[in-house]
């Protein structure tokens, strides 16, 4: 069936909607709870909390499409079907439906929506351990359904047990849905497990039971989930009968852009993979700069990983011709493609353009000079191994990401040592990280909190701002908050005179000296609005969102986090009013 992107997202999300799912919005690609994972990696990770037994506003049933990023494979990009950015298609029950409902469910889908023929599919469900008894249960059910037993392959854990995304949460047995390309068997031996490429996977089904604990054992979980993904891409190329990825439509006005800026065609084989990690890692950065909670190229954690994309794209780009500027070009192909299912991204387009142009200056500046660098360490090496110090030296003064080093020395027949670049690493970050901690020291709280405290004052002074100047076009026109200080950006015509500023400044001192608590209550879009919450109503599918309220002084659409009490606060200051844009003003506040 010839399927594209748009509806197939659109098909899951009516499939399980017409089953009681909720949908809900993707989630970050930053994970907010999770600090022992940089990224999103899978549809259930912003799930983990609910998954765990706390209730979610939505309900018991949920559906989305999530946005994801994994890296681990980052060497890999360039074949047909390995992606650093990708969407997974999900659906949830929270302790409510199990196995009885989602394994047909999942045979309706594949065969009656997506019209693959029931002999073209094979399954594989889990074949027992220690820690979980094998699933016969699934077996019979998809059995029932019309699978060929033949077709049915029982897999141990590497196989057929998912999770935990982070190193602990919850996890369980799975079942994974695998279409069957019609080609020879490669031996007797050959079932889905293998790579020969007979079977490509298409779906997977995690019965969701378990906890791993820090100490590796499992404990049950209270409530017994379903936590399911199809990952969007590879979905397409096989359902649109496709080699690649990269010639779906998701991928092909963003290959197209390519092949025009550099003039090589990706039939070129001497093209194709530059073409493919072009197009794979902009797309990547693109969200990952775009994204709600997005971050720029810098030397750790996701900024880190952001700037290697960023390099690594260009420096596979240079190879064809690329040229300065044509990266942030294809970015912008990547806003536009995507642009309606994820509007962060027409947000941030301009941020996306300039700093992918800014990455591409910064690192063409050293390259030069890193690349001699490089050479002379070729040239001057006793052994085959390029020592851990000099491939640091080469990232922390030429910018040279570890993968970048690592792959210029195979082209010369060198290894590099990643794990004394990995210890060189670990001591930059812990010197960079006791320097930010010695910033605040003298301060009464983390960044967290501080932070926390800004948001809650950001909240009183949109009101106070109101309030004071009595005009109905005072909105939120941004929000930048750091540990130090807020901006804030509204729409209003003129300058605010010294009067009005200090009767902003008064109003939201006296909502702090009222001591009155933060209260959050989850509720719908459309009741927020009802009851006078001010916010950005641009959510999705009648979505629930989190509403503050400060006593009467303020009642605000936020994702947090807040202070408890007002009184927290402390005395708050406006240190700058001034024009942002035509139309648009700035604000910059501290908490003192
Ligand atoms: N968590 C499972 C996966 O990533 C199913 O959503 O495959």
């Amino acid at each position: 069936m010839k399927i594209t992107s748009e509806e197939l997202r659109k098909k899951w999300i009516e499939f399980f909607k017409a089953r009681g799912h909720a949908p809900i919005s993707s989630a970050s690609l930053i994970p907010e709870n999770d600090p022992t994972v940089l990224f999103t990696t899978a549809g259930m990770h912003p799930l983990v909390p609910y998954l765990l037994g706390q209730p979610h506003p939505a309900g018991k049933r949920l559906c989305d499409a999530q946005k994801c990023v994994r890296t681990g494979d980052i060497d890999e990009v360039g074949d047909a079907a390995h992606c650093t950015f990708f969407e997974m298609l999900g659906n949830w029950s929270l302790g409510d439906y199990f196995k009885n409902e989602m394994v047909p469910w999942s045979y309706e889908f594949l065969t009656k929506e997506l019209g693959l023929s029931s002999d073209r599919l094979a399954v594989t469900v889990f074949m027992g351990d220690d820690d979980c008894p094998r699933d016969d249960e699934t077996a019979a059910l998809w059995e029932k359904c019309g699978i060929k037993k033949e077709n049915i392959f029982y897999l141990g854990k590497k196989h057929n047990w998912w999770g935990p995304a982070g190193q602990t949460g919850p996890c369980g047995p799975d079942t994974e849905m695998f279409f069957d390309t019609g080609k020879p068997k490669c031996s007797a031996e050959c079932s889905p497990a293998c790579d020969c490429g007979k079977y490509v996977e298409v779906w997977n089904d995690v019965f969701m039971q378990f906890n791993k604990n820090a100490d590796g054992s499992f404990s049950p979980l209270c409530q017994k989930n379903v936590d399911t993904g199809m990952g969007l891409e590879r979905a397409l190329m096989n359902m649109q009968g496709l080699s690649s990825v990269y010639e779906t439509d998701v991928f092909l006005p963003i290959v197209k852009k390519i092949e025009e800026l550099s003039g090589k065609s990706s039939s070129d084989a001497q093209a194709v993979k530059a073409i493919r990690v072009v197009a794979d890692h902009i797309r990547t950065a693109t969200f990952i700069i775009g994204d709600e909670r997005g971050v720029t190229p810098s030397n750790v954690d996701q900024g880190y990983i952001l700037r290697r994309l960023l390099r690594r794209a260009i420096r596979f780009g240079s190879t064809i011709g690329l040229k300065f500027g044509d990266y942030s070009a294809v970015a912008e192909t990547v806003v536009d493609k995507y642009a309606e299912v994820y509007p962060e991204l027409a947000v941030s387009r301009a941020k996306i353009k300039s700093e992918i142009d800014e990455e591409q200056a910064r690192f063409e500046r050293t390259l030069e000079n890193g690349i001699k660098e490089f050479e002379k360490l070729c040239k001057f090496l006793q052994t085959d191994t390029i020592p851990g110090k000099s491939a640091f030296r080469l990232y922390d003064t030429y910018g040279f990401p570890l993968e970048m080093t690592v792959e210029m020395a195979k082209e010369r027949g060198f290894k590099v040592d990643v794990d004394g670049f990995d210890a060189k690493f670990k001591e930059h970050r812990e010197k960079s990280h006791a320097g930010a901690e010695q910033r605040f020291k003298g301060g009464l709280a983390d960044t967290g909190e501080l932070t926390a405290r800004l948001h809650t004052a950001t909240h009183l002074m949109h009101r106070a701002l109101k309030d004071v100047l009595n005009d109905p076009n005072v909105n939120q026109r941004g929000s930048n908050i750091t540990p130090e200080r807020l901006r804030f950006d509204f729409s209003f015509g003129r300058a605010m005179t010294p009067e009005e500023v200090k009767a902003v400044e008064d109003k939201v001192n006296a909502a702090i000296q009222a001591d009155v608590p933060v209260t959050c209550e989850e509720m719908t879009v459309e009741d927020a609005k009802a009851q006078g919450a001010v916010g950005l109503f641009a959510s999705k599918y009648g979505e629930m969102v989190k509403v503050y309220t400060m006593g009467e002084y303020s009642k605000e659409i936020c994702g947090g986090p807040h202070a408890a009490r007002t009184s927290e606060l402390g005395h708050f200051r406006i240190v700058k009013e001034q024009s942002s844009s035509a139309g648009v003003r700035r604000i910059k506040a501290v908490l003192e």
